[in-house]
């Protein structure tokens, strides 16, 4: 038990999955994982222990935004036991060379956010994914016939400014897309040696408006969490 997951110790697989929304874990745990037991519901913040493919695999959400995904993705990691955590996603294109739908494994993370000086003494504004999870994402996708698009993301605190366009930091990192985590949780992995990735679906491109409509993104959202859990399953 930590001080935002109440799930036992040993509750929680090696390899957790992290959507932002609770209603997702949920949503995953119900239609691909059998034998799930839910673990912790403090605060609403679901998280679910289950099988795929017969191995063990857990789900449960970061919130929205670099704090709460930073105080998850920590104490899963410092107090569980986590040695992977991938986080699922949503995210703006920035760019008209993506659509809807697009999956996107993203390469590094730019942040304006001082979360990784400030917590770990990590200066840089550019941060890698972590360990090994991001190849195995590329070779599990080769292998369901899955086009994945390896990238730079801009994480973001910010959803809506007064100014719009793409924000300098965006610009000179080449980042194609915009979401809101995985900068957090790339900085704790890389402060405490483990796996972190993130998979991301282009939910809207923000320079024309496209975007998938709220009825169609459980469905929409399923290739990557089948990349997800094909990638959870290899990783041990
Ligand atoms: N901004 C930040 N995060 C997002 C967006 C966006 O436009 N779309 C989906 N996640």
């Amino acid at each position: 038990m930590s001080v935002h997951i109440a799930a036992k110790k040993g509750e929680i697989a090696k390899t957790v999955l992290q959507p932002g929304d609770p209603l997702r874990a949920k949503y995953i745990a119900d239609n691909f994982l059998t034998e799930v037991k839910l673990v912790s519901k403090t605060r609403n913040v679901l998280y679910f222990t289950g099988l795929y493919e017969g191995k063990e695999v857990s789900v449960g959400a970061s919130g929205m935004g670099i704090p709460s995904i930073g105080i998850y993705s920590y104490e899963l990691f410092t107090e569980f036991e986590v040695d992977t955590i991938i986080r699922i996603g949503t995210c703006g294109a920035y760019s008209t060379d993506l659509k809807v739908y697009d999956l996107l494994n993203v390469e590094y993370a730019a942040s304006e956010s001082t979360y990784a000086k400030f917590a770990w003494e990590i200066e840089q504004d550019l941060l890698s994914h972590q360990g090994k999870a991001f190849g195995l994402i590329n070779d599990c996708a080769n292998e369901m016939s899955l086009d994945v698009r390896a990238t730079n993301i801009h994480t973001s605190d910010i959803f809506y400014r007064k100014t719009p366009g793409i924000p300098a930091i965006a610009k000179k990192y080449n980042c194609s897309a915009v979401e809101m985590e995985a900068f957090a949780l790339f900085a704790n992995a890389q402060y405490l040696g483990k796996n972190a990735a993130t998979i991301l679906t282009v939910s809207d491109v923000i320079p024309t408006g496209d975007q998938i409509s709220a009825d169609q993104r459980e469905t929409a959202l399923a290739p990557m969490i089948e990349l997800a859990l094909e990638t959870a399953i290899k990783m041990n």
